[in-house]
């Protein structure tokens, strides 16, 4: 798989799945614009995208503001002329049991997994429509399709974003543009490294291949969904759970 030349948008890049992706598409030649909230740790990224023969251009934007989405998309396009690739990664999780679960916890999350996904979608198809070319990643997750108690709002997010993923996948089809989801199970990182030991060996036992994921099957998946060989897929969810769910 061959990314030369591409660009991509991937939000969330500065740590976890997101940073990973952006590795793993820099590795195949993609110029890469990495945007999350967190200034300090995008600009430290900076040296590991050194090697790589495509460009590294690190925004700091926060997904749901609508004037922010819009100047980082320009900016990206200023320099690179282009956005062939954009991941909906930035997502976080609010977790509480639906009755102790506050009015704030919902919106936080429905704000920053839902409505900044339709945002950057939103802005960055505007030039890829003017292109009639593009490919739109969203990382959805196990528990949108299967519920998890104490994740009332995670999962209603993550569900949102599948229903967004194929109504976008059918808006955009005729115009060249795809649009899919990758679905993580359990996978190790800051959010799941949070568990306790005996919750995380419970989980394991959970997943019929009988081990958390990682980042890089994750990337992975988004890599394949991101290149050419994936141009006749829309509207799909590729799940990345071990076989948790099937
Ligand atoms: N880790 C898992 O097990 C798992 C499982 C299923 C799905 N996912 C999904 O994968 C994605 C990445 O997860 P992760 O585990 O790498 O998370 P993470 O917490 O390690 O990284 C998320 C990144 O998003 C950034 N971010 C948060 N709010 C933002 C905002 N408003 N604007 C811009 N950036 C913002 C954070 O600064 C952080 O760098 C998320 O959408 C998550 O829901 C993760």
């Amino acid at each position: 798989m061959d990314l030369s030349g591409r660009v991509a948008f991937i939000t969330g890049a500065a740590q976890g799945i997101g940073k990973e992706t952006a590795l793993t598409l820099a590795q195949k030649g993609a110029n890469i614009v990495a945007v999350d909230v967190n200034e300090d740790l995008l600009c430290k990224n900076t040296h590991e995208f050194e090697s790589f023969g495509g460009e590294y251009l690190p925004l700091t934007m926060n997904v749901t503001i609508e004037q922010e989405v819009k100047e980082s998309v320009a900016e990206a396009v200023h320099k690179f002329g282009k956005i062939d690739i954009l991941v909906n990664n930035a997502g976080i999780t609010r977790d509480s049991l639906i009755l102790r679960m506050s009015e704030a916890a919902w919106d936080t999350v429905l704000s920053i997994n839902l409505k900044g996904a339709f945002l950057c979608l939103k802005a960055v198809s505007r030039y890829m429509l003017k292109q009639r070319k593009g490919t739109i990643i969203n990382l959805v997750s196990v528990v949108g399709l299967m519920g998890n108690p104490g994740q009332a709002n995670y999962s209603a997010s993550k569900a949102g974003l599948i229903g967004l993923t194929k109504t976008a996948a059918r808006e955009l089809a005729a115009k060249g543009i795809t649009v899919n989801a990758v679905a993580p199970g359990y996978i190790d990182t800051e959010m799941t490294r949070a568990l306790p030991e005996a919750s995380r060996a419970k989980l394991e036992d959970l997943i019929p291949l009988k081990r958390l994921g990682n980042v890089r099957d994750v990337a992975c998946a988004i890599l394949f969904l991101a290149s050419e060989e994936a141009s006749y897929i829309t509207g799909q969810v590729l799940n990345v759970n071990g076989g948790m769910y099937m």
